[in-house]
């Protein structure tokens, strides 16, 4: 039976709503997805703050479902099950997508299906003309979270290894700031590395011989701001040179613990997901080594790798579809931040 997710993401500062159709047997297919970035509002304060992000999240999200409705041309009636993220993220914002999918659903007597986030990241590329096949290994870049996984089907994630301190996307956002470089971090440091040298600093790869899959990036914050108070009032001259030679650490450790990921797992294929994938040298370097090995590496699309509401309902579909869920008809506000 063919059913209508709507998904609801509203966990940080981006407001997404997708409607995802699922057809038995086959990958669910995206009809229309709509998004409003925070990103301009909260770069007057340096970071998101989460007030302002919750009361956005409320002016936003029934005129995005409006606009995904009329691009699908869909009615709100046919909507059978009402999906958001469930966590992690920040609570109020949370709760404002949970909020509304409750009672959207209940007003609709639909089920609600609350979604984890990174879920929704890994399973992402799924919504890519040409989706991977299981089982891969993800490499799993978000914000918060760096972890490498061995996925052999929807919800059988094994864990490999995963960062001990910071997150990759920390140490861009991190770095970034160092630099002067405001929020949000990593495609501006990435943007500015374009026109540096990477092999002007030498910086820590942390973990890289570690022999395990586990990472770690708060050194690496740490010698940035070392190098940038040694450089004093001649920073600025150098911020490319320290943007491309920060870049560089990171992209090397992950692109070689994902490889290392693949030998130990004997697996052959690779799937990015996250902001951080959005990174245009983490691609180049990740497809040129893999190529080598006859890896395939997959990615979603360029838009879909920071937050959005397409994964949501995609990650939501592909859970009922794999029979891993009940939809709850409680409608409890039902959020875990962590
Ligand atoms: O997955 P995401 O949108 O949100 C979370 O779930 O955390 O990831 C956001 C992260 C931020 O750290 C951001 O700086 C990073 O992804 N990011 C990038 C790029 N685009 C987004 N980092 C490096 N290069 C990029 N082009
Ligand atoms: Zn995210």
């Amino acid at each position: 039976m063919s059913e209508l997710i709507l998904g609801i993401e509203s966990s940080c500062d981006e407001t997404g709503v997708a409607l995802v159709r699922t057809h038995p047997g086959a990958v669910p297919t995206l009809l229309a997805h709509a998004l409003h970035s925070q990103v301009e509002m909260h770069q007057a304060y340096g970071g998101v703050v989460p007030e302002l992000a919750s009361r956005d999240h409320i002016r936003r999200v029934l005129p995005l479902t409006e606009a995904v409705l009329a691009e699908a041309g869909a009615s709100l009636a046919q909507v059978d099950v009402v999906a958001y993220t469930r966590g992690p993220g920040l609570a109020g914002a949370l709760l404002v997508g949970a909020g509304v999918a409750c009672a959207l659903a209940s007003a609709l007597e639909r089920p609600v299906l609350g979604v984890h986030h990174l879920e929704g990241h890994l399973l992402s590329p799924f919504l890519s003309a040409d989706p991977p096949q299981f089982p891969f290994v993800a490499l799993l870049v978000s914000g918060g979270h760096t972890q490498l996984m061995r996925v052999d089907g929807v919800g059988r994630y094994a864990l490999l290894g995963e960062t001990i301190d910071d997150a990759a996307g920390e140490a861009f956002d991190k770095s970034a700031k160092l630099l002067g470089l405001g929020y949000p971090g990593g495609p501006a440091l990435s943007r500015l590395a374009e026109q540096g040298d990477a092999t002007a600093f030498r910086l820590p790869r942390p973990l890289l011989h570690s022999g395990d899959l586990d990472f770690s990036f708060a050194g690496l914050k740490t010698a940035v701001l070392t190098q940038a108070r040694k450089l004093g009032d001649a920073l600025p001259a150098r911020s490319a040179d320290l943007a491309a030679s920060t870049q560089a650490a990171i992209v090397e450790v992950l692109v070689k613990k994902t490889l290392a990921a693949l030998v130990q797992s004997g697996l052959q294929r690779v799937v990015v997901a996250g902001g951080v994938g959005a990174n245009r040298l983490l691609r180049t370097q990740l497809d040129a080594a893999c190529a080598q090995r006859g890896v395939r590496v997959h990615y979603p699309e360029l838009h879909l790798c920071t937050d959005n509401g397409a994964m949501i309902a995609m990650a939501a579909a592909m859970r009922l579809q794999a029979g891993l869920e009940q939809p709850r008809r409680d409608y409890q506000f039902d959020v875990r931040p962590r």
